[in-house]
This record gives structure tokens, sequence and C-alpha cells, in this order.
């Protein structure tokens, strides 16, 4: 890139109120959607300073996308993303530029469009069931029971269920213990971590349990190579033809860090989008009855299927709209490769870029009342790719993002057709801000709605209620607690 700008980093306004030694770290900390949500005055970029570190924050759509866009320049990396390597290993998610091509073309068959409907098929499936374990008047500890869905569909596409129970039930325990220590470990100094605390000694079974699992059933796959047509059997068999040092497949070591990879970084997402989704429409009640009235319609007593997909646009604008509010990588980082320009400014190598796609999705300027929950605002047509970014974009774009949406559409049909939710209690849902926008600590209470079609049972959508309090869909925040693994 040819460098014609004179202005330099040090021109990029500094956000107000930083502290001499601290920095922002006090106001990032404390509440740090407000902060993001206060720089959106900010048309560019804007500087902020977290100790003696300072990182540029990319508020404007355009650059945003000048940045996704340029990944050999704004790479992967710095202490974050080594963090999240002693987790996941140097996966398609983490792994830096020079690594991340040969990569990208290994896993993309295992996300190729011909493979969704298997995969839509096991949401199916394992949605009904949970939808089936519930009791009419429970109040749901919504985000752990979407985890343990997730958790549940995203081992039987990967696995295809050919695990014994007792393999899956530790495994869902192991998934748990490492997600819910993730973000303590992240925010946790060196030396600390390595501390032998009765959490640490957990958090290291449960890691090493779960990569011998994995372990294990690649060894099993090596031994046996049928497809089983399961996401597992296509990472094994991808073959990249392009590769130029005749490392053609990926390795075990490679295998096991790319399956850790999908599986922790797709569930948390998957269920904290699902969660939210849920939420919204126990605070927006018109619009629950409106997916109800759907969702009835669409199936007419039929099994729920990946075939229904096209019909439920509702479904889907209701997903879309959750990701745009609650974006769950609500913040990214890149790390300059190279000296470089960005909106004339010129840029040091090593700089760190901060993207947020919670800033853009709530930016009053890009979006009619940003705060407001209105799935028919997607009516018109699909999201702009600028201004819409839950997934990212360009090469390091989410892989998984169709497995996801799938996933999350048809699991929230699934709930819609036998459950009415409403909030539980009248003070607004007060989410917390992690690695994820986490939506932990968010409860609601089911109604059975009588439902039928199939066995002549009359249909009945639930009436919208009026909610005494419509809580705010603005979030606030608290430190502490999980998030995804996988830097999204
Ligand atoms: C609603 C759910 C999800 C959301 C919001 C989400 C979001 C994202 C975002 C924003 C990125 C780009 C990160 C960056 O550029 O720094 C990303 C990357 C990625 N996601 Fe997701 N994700 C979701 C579900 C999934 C699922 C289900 C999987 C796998 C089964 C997955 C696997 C990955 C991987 C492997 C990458 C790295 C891709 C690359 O660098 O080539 N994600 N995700």
């Amino acid at each position: 890139m040819t460098d014609t700008s004179t202005a330099t980093a040090a021109s990029v306004p500094l956000a107000p109120r930083a502290l001499p030694l601290l920095g922002h770290a006090l106001p990032l900390l404390r509440d740090p959607l407000a902060f993001i949500m206060s720089l959106s005055g900010y048309r560019e970029m804007v500087r902020v300073r977290l100790g003696p570190s300072s990182a540029v924050m990319v508020c404007d759509p355009d650059l945003t996308r000048q940045v996704f866009l340029n990944d050999r320049v704004f790479d992967k990396g710095g202490p974050i993303y080594d963090r999240i390597r002693e987790v996941i290993g140097d996966g398609l998610s983490t792994c830096s530029y020079t690594l991340h091509r040969r990569q990208r073309r290994l896993c993309q068959p295992s996300f190729h469009p011909t493979r969704m409907p298997g995969y839509g098929a096991v949401f199916a499936r394992a949605a009904e069931l949970k939808a089936a374990s519930w009791r009419d008047g429970d109040v749901l500890d919504v985000t752990q029971e979407m985890m343990t869905l997730t958790t549940r569909a995203t081992m039987e596409t990967m696995f295809s269920g050919a695990l014994p129970a007792e393999t899956m039930r530790r495994s869902l325990a192991d998934t748990a213990t490492i997600v819910s220590a993730f973000f303590r470990r992240m925010m946790t100094p060196g030396v600390l971590r390595q501390l032998p605390t009765p959490q640490k000694r957990r958090y290291d079974r449960a890691r090493n349990r779960l990569s011998a699992t994995i372990a294990e059933i690649i060894a099993d796959r090596r031994a046996d190579p049928t497809d089983h047509a399961d996401l597992l059997s296509t990472l094994v068999g991808a073959v990249d033809e392009e590769s130029q040092d005749g490392q053609k497949q990926l390795s075990d070591a490679e295998l096991a860090d790319e399956a850790l990879t999908f599986f922790l970084g797709g569930m948390e997402t998957t269920a904290i989008t699902l969660a939210w989704a849920l939420h919204l429409l126990a605070t927006n009640p018109d619009v629950q009855h409106r997916l109800q009235v759907e969702t009835d319609g669409v199936l007419a007593g039929e099994k729920l299927d990946p075939a229904h997909l096209p019909s439920l646009g509702l479904a889907s604008r209701v997903v879309t709209e959750t990701l745009r509010l609650y974006p769950p990588a609500w913040m990214m980082t890149r790390t300059l490769r190279q000296d470089t320009e960005l909106g004339g400014v010129s840029l040091k190598s090593g700089s760190t870029i901060v993207l947020s796609p919670y800033l853009l999705h709530r930016r009053p300027d890009l979006y009619n009342e940003p705060d407001r929950f209105d799935p028919d605002r997607w009516l018109d047509g699909q999201p702009d790719r600028a201004t819409y970014i839950p997934f990212g974009a360009g090469a390091r774009k989410c892989i998984g993002d169709q497995f996801a949406l799938t996933e999350a559409i048809l699991a929230l049909t699934a709930i819609v057709a036998r459950w009415e939710l409403t909030p539980v209690g009248d003070q607004p849902f007060q989410p917390k801000v992690e690695t994820s926008l986490s939506s932990r600590g968010l409860n609601l209470r089911l109604s059975e709605r009588r439902t039928g079609g199939a066995d002549g049972t009359e249909l009945r959508a639930a009436a919208p209620k009026s909610t005494s309090a419509q809580p705010s869909t603005q979030p606030s925040t608290q430190p502490g607690g999980s998030a995804c693994p996988v830097q999204h």
C-alpha cells in the first residue's frame, strides 16, 4: 500500500477521561459497552489507552471493512491470542495469516452448503428433545439450557452421535468447566494462572480429558475412514491440492486443534444468540405471538425439518436482529504486521486495532432507533455488509455462520412451537460483558402452548400479553464469568 498520508497515529483523537497511569482501564473494566458507545460520536477513529499501551479503535464501517479485508497486514496476534492458543491451540480462528489460507482450505468443505441439511436434521432433533424436556411453569436458566442444547448438537454434528453415552456426558461436563473458567484465566496474569489452585486443577483435568477424548475419536476415524457424513469425517478426509510443502492433509495435532476450535467456538456463541433471542421474544410478546403463528402455519403438525427453513422468514429475521443488538463477538482486535495507512493516517507495525460490531450496530446514523428490537427492519432485504458484521468479514469471516444460523433458527422454532416465554420479575435483565456478550443469569418462565396439527387438535397461538415493564435492549455490564474461547 502506498503511503500518501501525512497524519500520524498521534493525530487520531484520544478518547476523553484518560487517567495518567491507567489510561481508560477503569471505564473499560467498569462498563465496557457504555465506554464504547461513548465513542460513537467519533466518525472514523479514536485512540484508547490501557496503561502505557494504546490502541486505535475504528468507528467507521468502511474503515472497519478495510481492516477485515486486508488480513495480511491487519493480522490476528498479540497477548489475547496467545492466551486463547493455550486453550485451543493454533487452530483456524487463532492462527496468523501465514498459516491461515491452508487451514481455511482444509476446513471449508466441512461447512459446505451441501452439508447443512444433514447438520440441520441433527439440530432440529436436538432442539425438539430439549423443548420436550421442560415442564409447564418451569423457570429456565436460559443460557445454561441453550449451552447444553448447542453442546450436544455440536457434538453430534461433529462426531455423528457415535459417542458412548458416558463419554458424551463427561464431555458435556468438561466443556462446561472449560468455558466457565476461560474468561477468568484470560484475565489472570501468567504467574498467577500457574498456581495449583483447585480451580486450575479442575480446569486442567477437564481440558486434558476433553483433548484425550477428541484424540481418541480422531485415532478411531483414521483407523476406519468410512464417511460418517459428519464434520470430523470431512475434516479427516480434506485434501489441500494447493499445498506447496507436501502437507496436503491436516496432521493429527492440527485435527485436534480444529475440532476443539469448532467445538468450543461454535457452541457458546450460538447458545448466547439463542438466549438473547428468547429474552427479546419474552419482552416483546407481540413479536413472540407472530412467531408462534408463523411456526404453527409452517409446521402444521409436521416434525421440524431443515426443509422448513425457507418458510421461517420471521424466525430468521429475529435471529438477524438479535445478532445486531447482541453480537456475541462485541469486540475484535488485530495487530499490524507492517507500517500502513488507514483513513489517511499512518499506523506503525505492531499497533493494535480494535473493531466493534456492537458500536456499529447501535450507531443512530446507521440504524433507525438502534436500541429497539425490530425484526421487520430486515423485511426489505439483506443486511448491509459494511454496517452489519456479527460474523466479521473477509478471509477471517466466521466459517460457521450458516451452521450457526441454521441451528439458531431451527432451535427457536422448536421452542416457540411448544412454549410461551415470559420474563421473570419486571427488572430489566443485566447482561455481563465478557469476551462474549454473555446472557449468563438470564431466567425466563415457560407456559405450555396447546398446539396440534397432525393429530387434529386445534392450533392455538398464545395471545400477546402486555409486559408491565419493557426492559431496555441496552445492556449494562459486570466483569467475570464464562466466555467463548474462540477470539471472535
Ligand atoms: C452466532 C454464532 C456465531 C457468531 C456470532 C460468530 C462470530 C464470529 C466472528 C465475528 C468471527 C470473526 C472473528 C475475527 O475476525 O476476529 C468468527 C470466526 C470464526 N468462527 Fe464463528 N461465530 C459463530 C458461530 C460459529 C460456529 C457455529 C463455528 C463452528 C462450528 C464457528 C467457528 C469459527 C471459526 C473457526 C472462526 C475463525 C475463522 C477464520 O479465521 O478463518 N463460529 N466467528
